[in-house]
């Protein structure tokens, strides 16, 4: 499985690009998309996932250019768009029946294929309850069984986490890991957490472009020892944080401990090791 993407731009309108110039080469294991909103982290899925297409540029899988040939990639993909709507009237079984119409799968598989996967995700008490009645956990898990339908070696999410608790994060992460033997998972983000525990490789992008693309140890030596944390007064924070890249701040006694960024730490400043959040934010701060 290798999925390429050449050169690809989106123009939105006459000077807004959603993506601009992306080239990417993308081979099977978890691969975490992070950057801010806006970043065009959506705009660059819905093409793989051929909902949209590229103003410029080539994405090809194992070498078919699915732009010309969309229903290649269409046949081995799944995907879950960011503004994934049910439909709150039907129940899970309609739902699921409906969504394997729309991608051609059916024949004597699909019923225990949908049981399978009720299974697999727990739905199965609640499967014949309208979906409108679903929790936001429910609903994603719904969102999910539709992307496993038809067995797909590509697999594409797009912020999936938006909405889920802490435990159905725990429980969605694990699920990926199962996933991801022979295929290609793409996952989107724009909170490391929910992807630094999982991804293989981690691609960090801003203003429709890429800044880095490499495993999780490579991004994170961008900013090996160069992360500290200090102890200010409240009152120097705004003063602090105009002069360098703070990570993050906690109250502690009255004082503020600060992580942050830096060549030339102060003198009462601890090292910290780097992390994967360390780096994302030195790197979507400076470029
Ligand atoms: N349909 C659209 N028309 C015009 N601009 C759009 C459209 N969709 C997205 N954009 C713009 O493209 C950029 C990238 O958006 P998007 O891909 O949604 O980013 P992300 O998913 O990383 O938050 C943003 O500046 C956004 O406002
Ligand atoms: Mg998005």
């Amino acid at each position: 499985m290798t999925l390429e993407i050449q050169n690809v731009s989106k123009l939105y309108n006459r000077n807004k690009y959603g993506l601009k110039d992306f080239s990417l080469r993308i081979d099977k294991g978890i691969l975490g998309l992070l950057g801010p909103n806006g970043a065009g982290k959506s705009t660059l899925l819905k093409m793989i996932a051929t909902v949209s297409k590229p103003t410029e540029g080539i994405i090809s899988l194992n070498k078919n250019n699915i732009v010309k040939d969309a229903n290649y990639m269409r046949k081995q993909l799944g995907f879950l768009p960011q503004d994934f709507g049910v439909y709150p009237n039907l129940n899970t079984y309609e739902f699921l029946e409906y969504m394997a119409a729309m991608k051609g799968v059916g024949g004597a598989n699909l019923k225990p294929r949908i049981k399978q996967l009720l299974e697999g995700l727990n739905l199965m008490e609640v499967a014949k309850k309208p979906i409108g009645s679903y929790s936001g956990g429910m609903k994603q898990r719904v969102g999910i069984a539709q992307v496993l339908l038809n067995n797909p070696k590509i697999i594409i999410f797009d912020e999936p986490t938006v909405g889920l608790d802490p435990e159905e994060r725990v429980r969605f992460r694990n699920l990926i890991s199962d996933l991801a033997n022979d295929c290609i998972v793409i996952l989107s983000s724009h909170i490391v957490s929910d992807i630094d525990t999982i991804a293989d490789k981690v691609v960090i992008m801003k203003n429709g472009t890429l800044i880095t693309h490499g495993s999780q140890d490579d991004i994170i030596k961008n900013v090996t020892n160069t992360v500290f944390e200090t102890t200010i007064k409240n009152e120097e924070l705004a003063n602090f944080k105009a002069q360098h890249i703070v990570v993050s701040t906690t109250r502690k006694d009255g004082h503020m401990m600060v992580r942050y960024i830096t060549e030339n730490p102060l003198e009462n400043a601890t090292e910290m090791e780097a992390s994967l959040e360390d780096a994302y934010l030195y790197l979507t701060k400076t470029n």
